[in-house]
């Protein structure tokens, strides 16, 4: 399998969708439209096998220190084959070569982020524009179960 990584433009959108559709229905990745992802298209990166579109996530900058790892999504007949781990490992070296100190994620998929090294924090210590801007919109909030881990980089 021939893996690339790239940045998407906006045609990408619809596919994108329709890989994180049965997460965000299961409520384990948090709703964003169109017009939302447009907006940020420029934070994703999107795995390609062989061509075609198999997973992809965003670095979203929150300040001239900190990003976020979001969106992380494999289509479900890729997975367990690594590329998620490989996105993430992307996405590290982009925010790295940005110039950022430290990449946050919230997951259900702690054994992942543990294996690219990032460390498990406390929910208390996760920004407060993260809360008041994206888990106050999900389905979970406030009984979230997922980890908070960060990298310094
Ligand atoms: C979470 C998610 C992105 C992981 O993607 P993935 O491509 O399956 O991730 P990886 O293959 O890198 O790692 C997953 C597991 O497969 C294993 N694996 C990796 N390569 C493998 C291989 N060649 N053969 C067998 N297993 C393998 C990894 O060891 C890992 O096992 P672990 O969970 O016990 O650590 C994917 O499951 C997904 O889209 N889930 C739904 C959405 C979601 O939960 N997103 C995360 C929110 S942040």
């Amino acid at each position: 399998m021939q893996l690339e990584f790239v940045k998407p433009t906006v045609s990408y959108i619809d596919t994108m969708q329709a890989i994180v559709t049965p997460y965000v229905e299961d409520g384990t990745i948090l709703y964003r439209s169109n017009d939302e992802i447009a907006n940020t298209i420029r934070s994703y990166t999107v795995a390609k096998a062989d061509g075609v579109v198999v997973g992809f996530a965003a670095l979203h900058i929150y300040s001239t220190k900190l990003a976020e790892v979001r969106m992380l999504v494999v289509a479900n007949a890729y997975q367990k084959q690594g590329i998620g781990y490989k996105i993430v490992a992307q996405l590290l070296q982009e925010a790295k070569q940005l110039g950022l100190q430290r990449v946050l994620t919230l997951t259900y998929s702690e054994t992942l982020f543990r294996k690219l090294g990032f460390k498990v924090i406390e929910k208390i210590e996760i920004p407060d524009h993260k809360v008041w801007e994206d888990c106050i919109k999900c389905k979970r909030f406030p009984e979230c179960k997922e980890i908070a881990l960060v990298i310094d980089l």
